[in-house]
């Protein structure tokens, strides 16, 4: 066994924070598995141990987590093992600009006859359909999805044209009201690990107050149908991007109520070779450690220069991956890690002179040889 799946097996349960509380089978589908390729990292653990020392103290329990860093450097990934190792259901929701209060909470549809129902597109009756037949358990947006195979951003505009839809068309008709809970509010109800990714772009004030009184320890949220209290197992993992440019930063508020923070870098150059041998069963260390070289490079030459794109390692596995496909290593660096950071001629000249002046380039030839010798 090596020291990774050690690891591995080490956290299983171990870390499990109500290991006699009982999860329909729907939600334990919902906890992650970790795969074999996940290593366990430094970070993992901290948090693991963190959150189970404070576990049982009411008033010191940490269950916000802030992890900020790196495109790539495996947020998460982070959040979803931290699912596996705390023995939560995993969900998350993709924050965006123009998120409104009915991504918080949830959206209040009619019941309209089954007359009316017939009335509308296939498409429409279909969703309606499956949204009257919900147990209440998945948000509307899960059920979209699933109804219509839609993405999540697709469901919630959809979910949106739809109550317009209903609710001018249909009020008179209208029997009763339900409410459909948002996948926030679900996993505050009900206890689970909840992935809030990239809560910066939110722009609405409104917005953040809700997502921030909903992060409150001993909260609650009103609903227009109930009120709910927060699950003694719900667990937040806000995961941001952190950007050198100045674009928007974590509202303050929203950072203040985080009780733990990992600063998530660019692994190291032996993390980025081991995790990418567990994905990409490539294997030749020479080659991977001059590809890691590379995107280190390249890394710190954007970030010196202004240059907006991220060399990380999503780019670094593609690379691996068409190398070891048998295309030329420097001409795949440009499709899978150069223009992914920039087409701007300048930019490029930029990043080929930092690689040139570390002498990356004739090894990126070397590397060429390697590979064709092993075919
Ligand atoms: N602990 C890990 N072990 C193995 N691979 C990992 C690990 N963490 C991240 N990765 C891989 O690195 C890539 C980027 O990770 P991801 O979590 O999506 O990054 P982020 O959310 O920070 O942008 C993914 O391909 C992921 O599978
Ligand atoms: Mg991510």
């Amino acid at each position: 066994m090596n020291k990774a799946e050690g690891g591995n097996a080490y956290i299983q349960k171990e870390y499990y924070l109500s290991p006699k509380r009982p999860l329909t089978d729907v939600e334990k589908e919902l906890i992650w598995k970790k795969p074999i390729s996940h290593k366990v990292s430094e970070e993992e653990l901290r948090i693991c141990k963190e959150v189970k020392r404070n576990w049982a103290r009411e008033e010191m329990k940490i269950a916000n987590i802030l992890l900020e860093g790196d495109a790539g450097s495996g947020k998460t990934q982070l959040a979803k093992a931290l699912s596996a190792d705390f023995g939560l259901p995993y969900t998350k929701v993709t924050c965006f600009s123009d998120m409104d209060k009915s991504d918080i909470i949830g959206a209040i549809l009619p019941v309209i006859s089954d007359e009316h129902l017939h009335r509308m597109d296939a498409r429409d009756q279909k969703v309606l359909k499956a949204l009257y037949e919900s147990d209440g358990f998945q948000s509307a947006q899960t059920i979209l999805m699933e109804a219509l195979q839609m993405t999540e951003n697709q469901a919630t505009s959809h979910l949106k044209d739809l109550m317009k839809k209903v609710s001018s068309d249909l009020k008179e008709d209208a029997v009763e009201y339900r409410f459909y809970p948002s996948e926030i509010v679900s996993a505050y109800e009900h206890g689970y690990l909840l992935e809030i990714q990239e809560p910066t772009v939110i722009r609405d004030a409104a917005v953040l107050m809700a997502l921030n009184s909903a992060l409150e320890l001993d909260g609650s949220i009103n609903l227009p149908t109930k009120v709910i209290h927060r699950h003694p197992d719900f667990i937040a993992v806000l995961t941001t991007n952190r950007d050198y440019h100045g674009s928007k930063p974590l509202n303050e508020a929203l950072r203040d109520r985080v009780q733990h923070v990992e600063k998530m870098d660019l692994p190291s150059k032996e993390v980025m070779i081991e995790r990418a041998i567990a994905k990409t069963l490539f294997s030749k260390q020479e080659v991977l450690s001059v590809l890691a070289d590379c995107i280190i490079i390249l890394d710190q030459t954007a970030r010196a220069n202004a240059i907006k794109g991220v060399a990380g390692m999503r780019s670094y596995l593609y690379w691996i991956d068409a190398v070891a496909a048998g295309i030329p290593a420097k001409n795949a660096m440009y499709h899978k890690v150069i223009y992914k950071m920039t087409t701007d001629e300048e930019e490029i000249r930029l990043l080929e002179e930092a690689l040139c002046g570390h002498g990356m380039l004739e090894q990126l030839e070397e590397v060429e040889t390697v590979v064709k010798k092993q075919q």
